[in-house]
């Protein structure tokens, strides 16, 4: 379960091949010795999982063969879509089972279905990020990963990632999240390690989409000397203080008819609603108010209104309400100004689902959707609002706000004129001299 840090790979050269690389590579090194060092935090879905079922594991009864690998080891759970496409009739149903969430009501927190390991695969490098699904190429900043390297970053000298289960959540304090904790107490000795091998320059932390909120989450969580020290700058791509209503949608179409897209893990028998980032995701009142987002003739629903919401797409009868309140909530209304210099970069003038309308009240038929501006997944509004809540914080000592014009949630990290003006970014963050108001 617990990632590990890279290896730090001291190898063996003969002297004249050392003496030559060494006379080559100091050259380039005077360019790659000014940058900061930057950590990756990706989106939702791009890190992947390993899995290995114990003798504990039973498969669900109409899907016997789903105990096929007990006992035979680790395996590639998230995501391998080479493997569900073989036969997603089949599989579909077993890679869903062995990634769903339990609640342990003794331990308060969420873990993994009985019998199920996992392990975070390659945290530390940029390497372990994306997806094998060719429908979902550059999704988790492999382009950007490219581009950094283009202006002299290199894969675990000043360059590492930090991918994360995608299934866990912060949770409020005193609330266990054990899973979350350790991807907090990893992360902060990846940054260390990575100013460490730095000559001890703070670091520049970028995320995209959900990893956002993550570090936004994990920067009020470590003790400001500790920010002052490690982080150089934030960098956060298209993210806002919190949600939206493109997660509502997602889970009222759980109701509704339609069985899920084939291969669909996630949605499969409702998986996805079994995790706790999946709360984390619902809409912040900090960004929508008391704006109606779920829209019916009887009854609106704002932001505030999740536990209703929650209770009206299916969760009534769980304590999955009570979690959203005790949990999840508490975090998304404490998003606050990380206080360590930041750069937000968010797409605009796409069009972004901003109401959904089920005016007969049935949340599972197919909404009317009233479209806003955004970037197709995250509002404008959602962005704005960390320019209140970061921005006019007295205490954050630099915000800036960049809109990218006609760019999408993706386009960020894979349109190639949209990169350059990110990597442009992150090397104004790394050559600026911010100063802290202390
Ligand atoms: C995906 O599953 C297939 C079939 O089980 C396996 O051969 C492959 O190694 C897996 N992919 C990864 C990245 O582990
Ligand atoms: C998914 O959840 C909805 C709402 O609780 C429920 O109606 C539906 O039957 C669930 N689907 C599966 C396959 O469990
Ligand atoms: C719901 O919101 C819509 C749009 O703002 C508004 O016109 C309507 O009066 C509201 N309905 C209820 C029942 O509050
Ligand atoms: C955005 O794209 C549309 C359609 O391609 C175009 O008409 C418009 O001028 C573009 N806007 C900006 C600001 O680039």
């Amino acid at each position: 379960m617990e990632p590990q840090l890279p290896l730090i790979m001291s190898q063996r050269l003969p002297l004249p091949l050392l003496a030559c690389l060494f006379a080559v590579s100091s050259l380039a090194h005077e360019a790659t010795s000014a940058l900061h060092p930057v950590v990756l935090v990706p989106a939702y879905s791009c890190g992947n999982l390993d899995a290995r079922l114990t003798d504990k594991y039973r498969p669900p009864a109409a899907f016997p063969w789903c105990a096929a690998r007990r006992g035979k080891g680790w395996f590639r759970l998230w995501e391998n879509h080479t493997a569900v496409e073989l036969d997603p009739n089949k599989l579909v149903p077993c890679y869903a089972d062995q990634l769903r969430l339990v609640y342990d009501h003794v331990a308060g927190d969420y873990r993994n279905a009985p019998g199920v390991q996992t392990r975070v695969v390659a945290f530390g490098s940029t390497r372990g990020f994306g997806s094998d699904d060719p429908a979902k190429k550059n999704m988790c900043m492999e382009k950007l990963v490219k581009a950094l390297e283009g202006v002299g970053y290199i894969d675990g000298e000043n360059l590492f990632g930090a991918p994360y289960d995608l299934r866990y959540a912060a949770a409020a304090p005193g609330q266990a999240s054990r899973a979350f904790s350790e991807f907090i107490s990893s992360l902060a000795r990846l940054v260390e390690h990575a100013s460490g091998r730095n000559g001890g320059k703070p670091a520049i932390l970028v995320s995209h989409s959900l990893g956002g909120l993550h570090i936004n989450e994990f920067l009020n969580q470590k003790p400001l000397p500790w920010r002052r020290k490690y982080v150089k700058h934030f960098v956060m791509l298209s993210t806002g203080v919190g949600g939206g209503p493109v997660v509502l949608q997602f889970l009222a179409s759980a109701v509704g008819s339609s069985p899920p897209p084939p291969g669909d893990v996630l949605s499969f028998a409702n998986t996805s609603r079994s995790f706790a980032s999946t709360l984390a995701a619902l809409p912040s009142p900090k960004a929508y108010g008391h704006a109606p987002l779920v829209v019916t003739r009887a009854k609106n629903f704002s932001a505030f209104d999740m536990p209703e919401f929650l209770a009206a797409v299916g969760f009534s009868g769980s304590d999955v309400v009570a979690r959203y309140v005790m949990r999840a909530l508490p975090v998304t209304l404490n998003f606050r100004a990380p206080l360590v210099p930041m750069t937000s970069v968010a797409g605009v003038g796409v069009p972004t689902a901003r109401r959904l309308v089920f005016w007969n009240g049935d949340l599972g038929a197919q909404p009317q959707v009233v479209y806003g501006d955004g970037d197709g997944t995250v509002n404008l509004e959602n962005v704005l609002a960390l320019g209140t809540v970061v921005g006019k914080d007295p205490d954050q000592p630099y915000f800036k706000s960049v809109f990218v014009p006609n760019t999408t949630h993706m386009g960020i990290i894979s349109d190639d004129w949209v990169l350059k003006r990110v990597v442009s970014e992150i090397l104004e963050a790394s050559r600026a001299t911010h100063h802290y108001n202390i």
